[in-house]
């Protein structure tokens, strides 16, 4: 039988015999489906039909794309009926650690719709970078986007360490995107990251003091001050622009290593605690971050927080948590109380890490709803995060993107029942053929489905790249800031 060159592999396909004409018509049949997303498409030998909602037509032509990459015009006859097991799809591009221009995004743009990705979870404000114009704060990008020398441990240098996207940029990527059927989600860190946003404006933090963007990477307790009234109008006022940028429903308040050791001796935070009579400030992060949700929830938007946030008390159910490390028994009940989640689980959806830890392989047969989720249906989807602490350009990025995005892709896309693991690699290959024509290099074949040798040399490169002296420090000081919480809090990290 001819093996399609397809991923996600469609969940229904029949091959109906023959091929079709060559420069046969198209005719596209925009309607309702039963599920959203879903299309139908057909060759026969004289027609190309395609039915579905918009996205499921695009996603139809997108499967014509492929199938073309791998027969030309001599395609074979078939009918497919596809649609999506999740319908949160997602990549998540770290604009703050290195900054690469609108037209480097675009072409990321390209890649990931090609494999029906249909979110882009957009990291663009952290310690290291405020990326995203504000015109009610113009220094957030005059200051906050702008560091000197950095260095990631081997990555030490000057290259795309500065720049923000303006409005005029961000408007024309989410239509870009729009195009592709991908929801921009903006990320706004919250309480923690914020040591670019306090070089511009260090009167929302505690201590009132000038930080600096930050050089290198880790965990800074550069929170912003949960205890003054400025700081949350200064928060939404922020989010009143993204929501005039990004016209989507979820927006991510991010929530992550937010550690709270200044929060500990200021007066402020102190006071704020002490009159709503919370417990700690686990308790005093959930107060802030659920007082931003409400602003954002009037206007009509859902919040996306990482599993952090759910320490102190019991969380609403309409956050959606984004899984990445940790706080299992939290996020266990989280999900029995009706809570929603992302999977994009350290343990094999984050790309910045080598292929020796995480090849397709292991994402492939990445079991999405470990034992502590009973129901799938508490899973919303999957998200592939892209830090790029040591990705400074666009090649490095599709290295480490591709192909394990695509077999990412693949699971958010295609029920288990409908996909063969096994030939992943003999599906992708056409795709991998055609995106070299297109100059776009993923990681060699050899690390698709790594062998122990190889994981071994890739490992220690790692790392050599990881572990410099000057990293080491940085090391020490989270290791020092997680010591810190752990003991104060008991924390599983
Ligand atoms: C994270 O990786 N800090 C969410
Ligand atoms: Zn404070």
């Amino acid at each position: 039988m001819t093996k399609l060159h397809l991923v996600p592999y469609p969940n229904k396909v029949i091959l109906t015999g023959g091929f079709a004409l060559p420069d046969i018509t198209i005719t596209e049949n925009e309607k309702e489906m039963p599920k959203r997303e879903a299309y139908f498409l057909r060759i026969s030998e004289k027609e190309i039909y395609i039915e579905g909602d918009k996205a499921g037509i695009f996603y139809a032509n997108q499967t014509l794309h492929q199938l073309q990459m791998q027969f030309g015009k001599e395609l074979p006859c078939l009918e497919i009926e596809d649609s999506p097991r999740f319908s949160y799809r997602g990549f998540m591009l770290d604009s703050s650690r290195h900054f690469l221009p609108k037209e480097d995004v675009k072409k990321m743009i390209d890649v990931i719709a090609l494999f029906k990705i249909n979110k882009l979870h957009w990291h663009l404000i952290d310690d290291q970078g405020f990326r995203v114009e504000i015109d009610a704060f113009p220094k957030l990008t005059e200051i906050g986007a702008y560091r000197g020398r950095s260095h990631f441990g081997l990555v030490d240098e000057y290259k795309n360490n500065s720049g923000y996207f303006t409005k005029e940029d961000i408007r024309e990527i989410v239509a870009y995107a729009g195009e592709h059927m991908i929801d921009v989600i903006p990320e706004i860190e919250i309480p923690g990251h914020e040591s670019a946003m306090l070089a511009a404006y260090p009167e929302v933090g505690c201590e009132g003091k000038k930080v600096q963007v930050a050089t290198c990477g880790g965990i800074f307790d550069n929170l912003i001050c949960a205890g003054k009234e400025e700081s949350f109008v200064f928060v939404t006022k922020i989010i009143d622009e993204l929501i005039e940028l990004f016209p989507y429903e979820m927006i991510h308040i991010g929530g992550d290593e937010a550690c709270k050791r200044r929060w500990r001796s200021c007066p402020d935070c102190q006071k704020k605690l002490k009159e709503l009579g919370l417990k700690d400030e686990n308790a005093l992060q959930q107060w802030f971050v659920k007082r931003v949700q409400g602003y954002l929830k009037q206007k009509g938007k859902t919040a996306i927080v990482w599993n952090d946030s759910l320490r102190g008390e019991k969380l609403p159910t309409d956050f959606v948590i984004q899984m990445w490390m940790g706080d299992k028994e939290l996020v266990a009940d989280f999900v029995k109380r009706g809570g929603k989640i992302i999977q994009s689980s350290t343990e094999s959806f984050y790309l910045d890490y080598p292929y020796a830890m995480w090849d397709v392989d292991k994402i492939l047969h990445y079991e999405l709803c470990p034992e502590f989720i009973e129901k799938e249906e508490a899973v919303i989807g999957v998200e592939c995060p892209l830090w790029t602490e040591r990705v400074c350009d666009l090649d490095r990025e599709f290295y480490q993107m591709l192909p394990r995005l695509p077999a990412m892709a693949e699971c958010g896309w295609t029920i288990k029942e409908a996909r063969s693991n096994e030939d992943f690699k003999e599906r992708y290959q056409s795709i991998d053929n055609y995106l070299k024509q297109k100059d776009i290099f993923g990681a060699p074949e050899a690390y698709w489905y790594i062998s122990d040798e190889l994981a071994e040399r890739d490992m220690e490169e790692h790392k050599r790249m990881v572990y410099t002296p000057e990293n080491i420090a940085e090391f020490e000081r989270e290791g020092e800031m997680m010591a810190l919480e752990r003991a104060i809090y008991g924390d599983e990290r």
